[in-house]
């Protein structure tokens, strides 16, 4: 057999929540390219002609549908349209998420109803639409949810955000248990960094400025960050989705793939420049620069 018949995604259909633009675009496009029929929901209208324009021009069945994930009639409707769409549906892709930083003390509890409706709330109702259409083709199924490497981790200002994306890592364990011998299953891809508008409105405005005056410094700040260097592109987590939608995870199911380029296992571990090499805290050339000469 082939890699694409191992893989066995042609002909199968996807619903991407948050597949009109940025990284859900990237997803959308990849399982296109694979012979996947693809209905996605956005609120970027913009953003979604284009890639709907894009799915055209590949030839493939496709429906995009205005809706944003968080409002439960809307994501209702997105369904109903992939169920007029498409006799199927194989593939479920929950790609909306995001945050900006900023601290708990400052954040109000309409704050964190809207922080834990878009990390985690939908993800339930997105699933709880999906299930009965997936069940209905009997050929069991792929559920990969969009989670962070911060839902492992204690992120200083990205607290709720955190909690909801490990609520939707930990609900997604369980739930790949209480599917399995349907052969549905649910797996998160945990990416970090990667360049997107959601990315840049989770970054402070004091980031983002001294960002925007020094972008040189930006690949020499990842290269310190990120073991492999430099960060993960939306094309890096689409190609892990299609690992995770194809026949070739077959057997995964209830895990995380983690998207980042090492981050995660570096764990703190940082490649200081000036020769100091990886430690937790910057080795002696580092130090020097930063809070000056003691010797
Ligand atoms: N970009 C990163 O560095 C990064 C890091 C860790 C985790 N993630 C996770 O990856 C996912 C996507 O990341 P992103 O937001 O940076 O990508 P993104 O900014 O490219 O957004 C993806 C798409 O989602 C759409 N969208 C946003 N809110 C929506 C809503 N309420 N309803 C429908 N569509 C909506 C956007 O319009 C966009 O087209 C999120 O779950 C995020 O938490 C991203």
């Amino acid at each position: 057999m082939s890699f694409d018949q191992r893989a066995g995604l042609a002909g199968r259909v996807a619903a991407v929540v948050g597949g009109g633009g940025g990284l859900g675009a990237a997803v959308s496009l990849a399982l296109a390219a694979e012979g996947v029929g693809v209905a996605f929901c956005d609120i970027d209208d913009e953003a979604a002609a284009v890639t709907a324009g894009a799915l055209s021009d590949m030839d493939i069945p496709h429906v995009g549908v205005h809706a944003d994930a968080t409002d439960p009639g809307q994501l209702q409707a997105f369904y109903r349209a992939v169920a007029e769409k498409f006799d199927r549906l194989d593939i479920v892709v929950n790609v909306v998420g995001g945050v900006q930083q900023r601290p708990f003390g400052e954040s109000s509890p309409a704050d964190w109803d809207s922080d834990i409706a878009r990390n985690f709330g939908y993800v339930l109702n997105s699933i709880h639409l999906a299930l009965p259409r997936i069940r209905a083709g009997g050929r069991g199924g792929s559920i990969v949810n969009f989670t962070t490497i911060e839902a492992g981790r204690g992120a200083a200002g990205f607290a709720v955000y955190a909690g909801a994306k490990a609520a939707t890592t930990n609900f997604g364990r369980a739930l790949a248990v209480e599917l399995a011998s349907e052969g549905i299953r649910v797996n998160s891809l945990a990416p970090d960094i990667t360049p997107s508008k959601g990315n840049f409105n989770a970054m402070s405005a004091k980031r983002r400025a001294h960002a925007a005056s020094f972008p040189d410094q930006q690949p020499k700040a990842m290269a310190v960050y990120i073991p492999m260097g430099e960060p993960p592109m939306p094309e890096h987590l689409a190609d892990a989705v299609l690992f995770l939608a194809s026949d070739l995870s077959r057997f995964v199911t209830g895990g995380t793939i983690h998207v980042d380029g090492g981050t995660w296992a570096a764990s703190g571990f940082l490649n200081w420049p000036h020769g100091d090499g990886y430690s937790p805290a910057p080795g002696p050339a580092s130090r020097d620069r930063l809070f000056g000469t003691t010797r």
